[in-house]
């Protein structure tokens, strides 16, 4: 069973936001642009694109059925989203369609992320763009009180258990060299800022103790909480 619940990936999704309106911008179409949402979950982000980029139609696959149904029976539907069950690594369209294609913390998640990002090139256009907001959870900081303000130094109990779990952990690090080495242009990448506040690092704090127990991992809580975020923008050439 995967960590993340629709309610997660919700509240996940709303942190991101401003980011994904950056990269909403970075491109501009003279005609009506086909959207591809790459792992879409429960949807929390599909419509939003539907609605962000002016005329577009929007595409939101994804390999779990159950969050797709979640993601059909909002009430609702915007009418310009569609959802398929597919799987990143073997994709079912036989034509290049897509002027756009957004992984948001799905990249992390494929057992093969070079495979997925060949065949998520092979649907794009030429000049069609992909953005990824992902993490690097080996960049973190974790801050504990006890033992006077240590911080914690690698390996993160946290690592451990994504690893355990088929995730790949530092995804955001890598993904501007994956994309530089299958040839996509303009690569551009940088890190989310955050505000913190106490509330939202309790929760997070709370989520993650929540995810080591059930892997059995033990871990001191820590009182403060940082993963760095990577976001990747990138051209298909010509
Ligand atoms: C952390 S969730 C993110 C969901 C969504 N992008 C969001 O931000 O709300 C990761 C998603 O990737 C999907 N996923 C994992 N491997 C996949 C694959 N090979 N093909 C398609 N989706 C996949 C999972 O089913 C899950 O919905």
């Amino acid at each position: 069973m995967q960590p993340y619940t629709p309610r997660f990936l919700s509240d996940q999704a709303q942190r991101t936001k401003p980011t994904r309106q950056y990269l909403y911008q970075q491109t501009k179409w003279s005609h009506a642009p086909l959207c591809i949402d790459i792992g879409c979950g429960a949807g929390a982000i599909s419509p939003e694109i539907a609605n962000e980029i002016a005329h577009s139609t929007v595409i939101g696959f994804d390999i779990d059925s159950n969050l797709l149904t979640k993601a059909m029976n909002e009430p609702n539907l915007n009418h310009a989203v569609h959802y398929v069950l597919a799987d990143a690594m073997a994709l079912p369209f036989r034509r290049v369609i897509a002027d756009f294609a957004l992984s948001h913390f799905t990249m992390m998640w494929i057992q093969d992320r070079i495979q997925a990002l060949k065949e998520i090139q092979n649907t794009l256009l030429p000049n069609g763009s992909l953005a990824c907001i992902e993490p690097d959870y080996t960049g973190r900081i974790e801050l504990h009180k006890i033992h006077s303000h240590i911080q914690s130094k690698p390996p993160f109990p946290i690592v451990t258990a994504l690893t355990r779990l088929g995730a790949d952990p530092c995804t955001g690090s890598q993904l501007p060299s994956d994309l530089t080495s299958l040839a996509f242009h303009d690569v551009q990448f940088g890190v989310l800022s955050w505000t913190f506040n106490s509330g939202s690092i309790r929760s997070e704090i709370k989520s993650e103790a929540k995810l080591l127990q059930d892997k059995g991992i033990d871990w001191t809580e820590p009182t403060f909480i940082y993963t760095p975020i990577f976001w990747v923008h990138a051209t298909k050439s010509r």
